[in-house]
């Protein structure tokens, strides 16, 4: 976040209060409930938490304790001794409770045509059919499978079969590159992989079934790979090592009831990797009975999420959103909730529009990135379209910036819509400073408050919290069932990453300020991560596929403020001697990056540059070259450590003669 964000948050003064529309049957109908609900989980965290636990899922087994934890030894138990299956409780327990034939997943494919409407039984079956087929292929609990898949139903169903039998899921975003994958599943070392065999993206077939194949090639753990055919391209398939979904599934041998796995509340549920500062991604580990808990118990409160709604999380299911809000968090609840394949401006950039009026959605959540893109289109997309059936607006992915807020809040809700806006990680589970529906007086640009149970605060660099509008650290204070348990094979890098700089705190790596009414304005990361279109990027990352380019001698890569994106890349790149800068390398350099880690990672810019900005010791001071990237030409700060400041100079100039 560069420094004219926060200010501009800070001139934001406007108030919007409850109730938009009152609904006496809110889940939290105001801001007493709310505070009296904070100081039950306060006075009695463990037993708000059992509450919350039975009430919202089914337990084969009771659990022995609610909470065993210490957070400075990285060591987080929730619910020990309780057994349950997630499958089970998002699908099973629904069909015998008057929702067999409610809608469980409306599927909007890319093609206005193609939708798909399951029922839970239809549901129930397809997953159940999927989880024979990972059985009969030697697939057994705690075994890793791998998905490699676009946004159609087959993604959900896998991930669910995997549940079932006590499998381990790891998505892998289909916009991530075969590298990225590669490296995904070299590192959890899956033993099947669930692909397709092409994606549909704003009318065109994007192959996806060869950077399977560039990557497997050096995956020996992955001993079957399951292909839905989606696209109908003509792919090769691999003998003994591929096969077609549909062909596995049709098996009349097949068992199709496929019993649940009774799980520990402990056993891992998913891997979901995410970008750190340094290194590889980290493979996020949540697990059964704490992940299920925060994902139904948030989706029910944060959204306000009714029987007869319609709830649609435009997210990708390969990001965290997708998992805890668009498959787990609703279908526990016996919710429906609709799946889109396709992206918010294909055809038209009024398609999000054309869906909500066609399926009545109720409840509609999105990225401050899409609201933006679609801000630019102009109003006059949303106005063709009877809007009337939202109740709930969400965002999430970075701060809301107020000028986005009020666009959403005016055009898609009609400017009486509450929205949320959720402040939330990979590593949280599930959403951790929102406001609620029915009840929060909204600030634009604010995630407002913590939710009840949740001791998130602003603490300076020695823990303690920190005066009104004060920037500082975010932390939480108290474990939450839906927190991540662990770095999939590093402990150590777990335990280092989130829980030593602050003792028995977990740090979440953002920075933020509260206000003098106690509302959170959360600034973003404070680490060198980059956040693009509400996703997080590695600096490292990026840098490390430049590097492995084999005219790149040295490169550094910053966020840079984007006016959709919200950041995107910008990339210094000091070439091999022999090299010289032209177009041609810039473009080649852009593509290999995209080849290397996917279309998300694309340097906006790359500025050739004989040296970089160094410490004596080596390090690369970041600060400058951000507010190089953004423009800025004076004001460095003390650069007193440097060991060339010629550098700043010829940086300086190399950015004038680009732009
Ligand atoms: C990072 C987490 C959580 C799902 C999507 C991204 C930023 C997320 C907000 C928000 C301000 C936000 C933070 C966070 N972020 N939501 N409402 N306001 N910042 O998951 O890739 O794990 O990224 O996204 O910087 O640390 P993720």
């Amino acid at each position: 976040m560069s420094q004219t964000n926060i200010e501009s948050m800070l001139d934001e003064k406007r108030v919007f209060e409850p109730p938009f529309a009152r609904r006496d049957n809110a889940h939290v109908r105001s801001m007493e409930q709310y505070r009296e609900l904070c100081s039950r989980a306060d006075e009695d965290p463990e037993g708000f938490w059992a509450e919350r636990a039975v009430k919202l899922l089914d337990w084969f087994r009771p659990f022995d304790s609610v909470l065993d934890a210490d957070m400075q030894q990285a060591d987080i138990r929730w619910f020990s001794g309780g057994r349950l299956n997630v499958a089970y409780n998002c699908i099973d327990r629904h069909l015998t409770r008057g929702r067999r034939n409610k809608a469980a997943i409306i599927w909007q494919g890319e093609p206005e045509e193609d939708v798909r409407v399951y029922t839970y039984q239809m549901l129930h079956d397809e997953v159940c059919r999927f989880a024979a087929v990972l059985r009969s292929l030697g697939v057994k609990k705690g075994d890793r499978v791998s998905l490699y898949m676009p946004m159609i139903p087959e993604l959900a169903f896998a991930m669910l079969a995997c549940t079932r039998i006590g499998a381990v899921h790891s998505v892998v975003f289909a916009g991530f590159s075969a590298v990225s994958l590669q490296n995904r599943i070299q590192d959890c070392e899956a033993k099947v992989l669930v692909t397709a065999d092409a994606v549909l993206r704003a009318g065109r077939r994007i192959p996806l079934k060869n950077n399977v194949d560039e990557a497997l090639r050096q995956c020996p753990s992955v001993e079957k790979c399951i292909v839905v055919r989606r696209a109908g391209v003509d792919i090769p398939m691999e003998a003994g090592r591929d096969l077609w979904w549909d062909e596995l599934a049709a098996d009349p041998e097949l068992d199709a009831v496929c019993p649940c796995e009774e799980m520990e509340s402990e056993d891992p549920l998913f891997i979901l990797y995410t970008s750190g500062s340094t290194g590889r991604p980290k493979g996020v580990v949540h697990t059964t009975g704490g992940y299920l808990t925060y994902a139904a118990h948030t989706t029910q409160w944060v959204f306000d999420l009714q029987d007869d709604d319609v709830y649609w999380c435009t997210a990708d299911a390969g990001w965290i959103t997708g998992h805890s809000y668009i498959v787990y968090g609703p279908l526990a609840l016996g919710g429906t909730s609709l799946m889109f394949e396709g992206v918010p401006t294909w055809p038209s950039p009024d398609r999000f529009w054309h869906i909500v009026q066609k399926f009545r959605v109720n409840i509609f959540y999105t990225a401050p990135t899409v609201v933006r893109s679609l801000m630019r289109e102009g109003v006059e997309w949303t106005q063709k379209h009877d809007l009337s059936s939202l109740r709930v607006l969400g965002s999430v992915g970075e701060p809301i910036n107020p000028e986005a807020w009020m666009w959403y809040h005016n055009y898609i809700g009609g400017g009486k819509l509450p929205i949320v806006d959720t402040w939330w990680q990979t590593e949280t589970g599930g959403i951790m400073i929102s406001a609620l529906p029915y009840a929060t007086p909204l600030k634009p640009g604010s995630a407002t408050f913590p939710l009840p149970g949740i001791d998130a605060a602003v603490v300076d660099a020695e823990g303690n919290a920190v005066e009104a509008n004060q920037g500082g650290y975010l932390v939480v204070r108290r474990p939450w069932p839906g927190m991540l348990r662990g770095v999939y094979g590093d402990p150590e890098r777990f335990r280092q990453t989130y829980f030593e700089r602050f003792a028995g705190m977990y740090e979440s790596g953002d920075g933020a300020r509260v206000d003098e009414d106690g509302y959170i304005w959360v600034m973003g990361r404070l680490d060198d991560v980059i956040n693009v279109s509400g996703h997080r990027m590695g600096t490292a990352e990026v840098e490390s596929a430049l590097v492995a380019h084999p005219a790149v001698a040295e490169a550094a890569v910053v966020g840079m403020p984007h006016a959709v994106k919200g950041e995107s890349i910008y990339a210094y790149v000091t070439l091999a001697a022999d090299e010289d800068e032209s177009e041609e390398l810039r473009a080649e350099l852009r593509t290999w990056v995209r080849k290397e880690i996917g279309p998300i990672a694309t340097p906006e810019v790359i500025q050739f540059a004989d040296g970089l900005p160094k410490t004596r010791s080596g390090k690369i001071m970041r600060r400058i070259l951000r507010k190089i990237a953004s423009g800025e030409t004076s004001e460095f700060g003390d650069t007193s450590t440097l060991s060339d400041p010629g550098v700043i100079t010829d940086l300086i100039d190399g950015r004038l003669e680009l732009t």
